[in-house]
């Protein structure tokens, strides 16, 4: 059972019932005051132009009117409850209903119904509460949305290197592999990917929920350009790429976690390797434009058709699903890496004139 305190309907009745009672009150202590002085002096001026005394029908008068006064108020304070009655029970509708609807979504929501929304009826607060209910709705169910993608494409990712192991572990026991170093050497490859892909995880799951750690301090670009390009340089030399890397003395420095953007580096010049074919060449820049410092890596590689640049930046994609595979990517690269150029207030962009013409990455962050 509801106490009285917990309706909404009960207290806007109650506030327009003062209201009414206080201005029947101040009406009835107005008449009880006003109305003997305002006669004793309508009669006195009679009184003179008459002549004679009118004490008695004076008394009379003032009775009189002061019961027609009662009436009138007893008549309208009864039409004034009348109409509080009615317009607390319409309002109350009004404002119970939506709240009521409200408050069921939310259930529905709590309850695992990510689709359920309210109507938003009108212009005022509570239209505007149910529209902050649906965008908040609607994030929740984009939310759930995505966890529940995340553990499928983990889920997938797991998969390969999980079922490349079982077999070779089935050949072993078979006798079908021979146990010699290369058949575990491949082991051992399968094992480290799985390795790498849990610490990109870790990572990402990190970056998506925003709980990357800067440490920052102001730096010269070159300083992390080069650790990358040196740790880089054996690999490059393996495959016989190029990498170039000119930038100009005078940049200024840039607030940022060394580290991590060390990491950016090497995504980028480990990608730029991965996807340019011997014989090719990637080129780092630098330069200072509108108050930005914008450093790019170029490869004349395999390059991105223009469909899958608006996806590059998504979290296991990777254009061709096969050929990064063997090469050990999990497509979690450049998502990570972009999520810490963001966090540096940065851009990470992908530029490419199509299949086999390059790539060009580009990170843009503010130098002030
Ligand atoms: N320099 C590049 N040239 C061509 N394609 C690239 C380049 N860098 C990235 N890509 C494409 O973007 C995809 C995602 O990159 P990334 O997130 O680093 O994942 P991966 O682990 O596959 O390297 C890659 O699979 C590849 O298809
Ligand atoms: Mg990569």
């Amino acid at each position: 059972m509801k106490t009285l305190r917990q309706h909404l309907g009960w207290k806007l009745f109650f506030s327009y019932f003062i209201i009414i009672l206080v201005g029947v009150i101040s009406l009835a202590i107005a008449a009880e005051f006003v109305t003997p002085t305002a006669f004793n002096r309508h009669m006195a001026s009679m009184e003179t132009m008459m002549g004679g005394s009118m004490g008695g029908m004076m008394a009379d008068l003032t009775e009189g009117f002061q019961a027609a006064i009662n009436e009138i108020l007893f008549v309208a304070a009864s039409l004034a409850f009348v109409t509080a009655v009615f317009v607390s029970t319409f309002v109350t509708r009004r404002i119970v209903k939506p709240i009521q609807e409200m408050q069921t979504a939310s259930q529905h929501i709590a309850a695992g119904n990510y689709d359920e929304r309210v109507e938003v009826v009108g212009e005022d607060e509570l239209a505007d509460l149910a529209q902050s209910f649906n965008q908040m709705a609607h994030t929740l169910s984009q939310t759930e949305e995505r966890r529940r993608r995340l553990i499928g494409d983990v889920a997938h990712e797991l998969r390969t290197p999980l079922s490349s192991l079982k077999s070779l572990l089935e050949g072993l026991v078979d006798g079908v592999l021979p146990a010699e170093t290369g058949t575990f050497l491949d082991a051992q490859r399968e094992v480290s990917r799985l390795q790498r892909l849990v610490q990109d995880l870790e990572e990402l799951s990190k970056a998506e929920a925003g709980e990357l750690t800067l440490e920052q301090s102001w730096v010269q670009p070159n300083a992390f350009v080069e650790t990358a390009v040196t740790r880089l340089v054996l690999q490059y030399e393996d495959k016989d790429v190029r990498l170039h890397a000119e930038l100009p003395g005078n940049l200024p420095l840039i607030y940022v976690d060394q580290e991590r953007m060390t990491q950016v580096m090497l995504n980028l010049l480990g990608n730029a390797l991965q996807y340019t074919p011997s014989g090719g060449k990637v080129t780092v820049t630098a330069q200072v434009e509108a108050r930005q410092i914008i450093i790019s890596v170029q490869d004349d590689g395999i390059g991105i058709p223009s469909v899958s640049l608006p996806h590059i930046f998504e979290r296991f994609y990777r254009v061709d699903k096969s050929r990064s595979r063997t090469g050990g990517g999990s497509g979690i690269g450049l998502t990570i890496s972009k999520h810490i150029v963001e966090a540096h207030h940065g851009r990470l962009t992908a530029a490419s004139p199509g299949l086999n013409r390059g790539s060009t990455f580009a990170i843009v962050l503010p130098a002030d």
